[in-house]
């Protein structure tokens, strides 16, 4: 583990995490990337090399932190065409933010196109050293991170667009693909009697996984870096760009178990010859596989996790009852091959659009290209309805707010509101065409804030906006260092109309 302050290098390898040889956009030299780990209040700097050399793959980056708020340090997002121009080959730059009030599981991954679907994916951790979750665990440490990851055979460019479909699932980095050679799968080690916090992590550019360990039930305490009131369940489907912390009690007989992380339809579910699982193995077990089996009795269901602290969601308790109400529908274009939503494709603009707010646009209407923009007023509720997607436009979709988390006061599986004590997370399942979900959250944060689904290949096919919160404050609240600028250097004078 590194931070919170390092040198993050970001280089081609061959790596074959699933017996499959291929080059890879990674950090650190490994997948996933080595786990970023500090304390609630510390200040980050990291510093990001671009050493990257194969020009089969995308050869410059950007890094975003996944739930890291950002606030005063907008610029430091790491979203590609909205918060900064690319590191380009052979530069670096130094993300330097701070970390006040967030604890909990996050993730960082490259933020330009699809890139991380060729590697470039890691965890962030930010201990809170008064966990009011403490009680319920006894160990927690960077060997009780579970990262689910799809993982592609070819590069993500190489799709020219099109999704392209994963060859198998990782689990800690290791995992089989069909007709493969068997490889290592990742061990979780285990102490009977002891309670374990587990952050599992779906760093996965496309299917939602349904996550479980034979035998053990799990008990939800975090979603997305907000503290949940606990919650027992033994399965959970977790989807792309979320996490949960799930207690784990290792109190069933001493032996190998499985760890499941099944994806859905997108991919291959079920169970072949060790795909998609990792082991469970308790101190003194044999060193063999496990022999268990699956069964489901109680899954998670997002309506069932409430926040810990503050549950109320922001607003009055009716739909609409907030001061900015906003249902952003999305489609499919078959004559453009793009997403829509709110009517527009988002396609990214040369200008970054913070470095357009930092030139002067004062409305979304000024930001380019026209559209994909809304401009947010300050210290507001805003409540925000995202329709589900039927499977034939690639739904269900797990969209994702950067700057903030928000209260989920309708799931995307879900026809209930809960004003009183919705979850908070940063990543919502909107479900599929008869669902749709709604959250709420106040424009405490200045700055342009991505909301995207977290599939990357939706992402890259349009469907995204822009919130530009707070934009007369945008540039005060948010100082930028000189290299942000260097970043964009045919930009410098540029105003928007340009
Ligand atoms: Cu994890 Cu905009 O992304």
């Amino acid at each position: 583990a590194i931070g919170p302050t390092a040198d993050l290098v970001i280089n081609n390898k061959v790596i074959s995490p699933d017996g499959f040889s291929r080059s890879t956009v990674l950090a650190g030299g490994v997948f996933p990337g080595p786990v970023i780990r500090g304390n609630k209040g510390d200040r980050f700097r990291l510093n990001v090399i671009d050493s990257l050399t194969d020009a089969t793959m995308l050869r410059s980056t950007s890094i975003h932190w996944h739930g890291i708020f950002q606030k005063t340090s907008n610029w430091a997002d790491g979203a590609a065409s909205v918060t900064q121009c690319p590191i380009a080959a052979n530069d670096s730059f130094v993300y330097d933010f701070k970390v006040p009030k967030q604890a909990g599981t996050f993730w960082y991954h490259s933020h330009l196109s699809s890139q991380y679907c060729d590697g470039l994916r890691g965890a962030f951790i930010v201990y809170d050293p008064q966990d009011p979750h403490k009680a319920l665990y006894d160990v927690d440490n960077e060997s009780t991170i579970i990262t689910l990851s799809d993982w592609y055979h070819e590069p993500a460019r190489s799709s020219e667009g099109l999704p392209l479909t994963a060859q198998s699932t990782l689990i800690n980095g290791k995992g089989r693909y069909i007709n493969g050679p068997a490889s290592p799968l990742a061990v979780i080690n285990v102490t009977k009697g002891k309670r374990y916090r587990f952050r599992v992590i779906a760093m996965s550019c496309d299917p939602a996984f349904t996550f479980a360990v034979d035998n053990h039930t799990l008990t939800v305490i975090e979603a997305d870096g907000e503290n949940t009131a606990p919650l027992v369940v033994d399965s959970l489907q977790i989807f792309a760009g979320q996490r949960y912390s799930v207690v784990l009690a290792a109190n069933k007989p001493i032996g190998n178990y499985w760890i499941r992380a099944d994806p859905d339809f997108r991919a291959f579910p079920g169970f072949d010859g060790g795909r998609n699982l990792a082991i469970l193995r308790y101190a003194s077990a044999p060193v063999a596989d496990p022999t268990t089996s699956y069964v489901t009795t109680n899954p998670l269901r997002e309506v069932n996790l409430h926040a810990l602290t503050n549950p109320a969601a922001p607003g009055l308790p009716f739909i609409g009852g907030a001061d900015v109400v906003l249902n952003i529908a999305h489609s499919f274009d078959f004559n453009t091959f793009h997403y829509t939503m709110g009517g527009y494709a988002f396609i990214p603009p040369t200008v970054p659009v913070l470095l357009q707010i930092l030139s002067g646009a004062q409305s979304a209407g000024d930001l380019l290209p026209q559209g994909s923009y809304y401009a947010l007023p300050p210290n507001k509720v805003i409540e925000v309805t995202l329709p589900g997607t039927g499977v034939d436009l690639g739904g269900p979709h797990p969209f994702h707010l950067h700057g903030h988390s928000f209260s989920v006061v309708r799931s995307g599986d879900s026809d209930t509101y809960n004003y009183v004590n919705p979850v908070r997370r940063d990543t919502v399942n909107t479900g599929f065409a008869d669902g749709n979900a709604t959250f709420r959250f106040v424009t405490d944060n200045a700055g342009p804030w991505f909301l995207h689904c977290h599939i990357d290949w939706h992402l890259d096919l349009g469907l995204a906006v822009v919130f530009a919160e707070d934009i007369p404050s945008t540039a005060t609240q948010n100082p930028r260092p000189a290299a942000w600028d260097r970043l964009c250097p045919r930009y410098d004078s540029l105003t928007p109309d340009q």
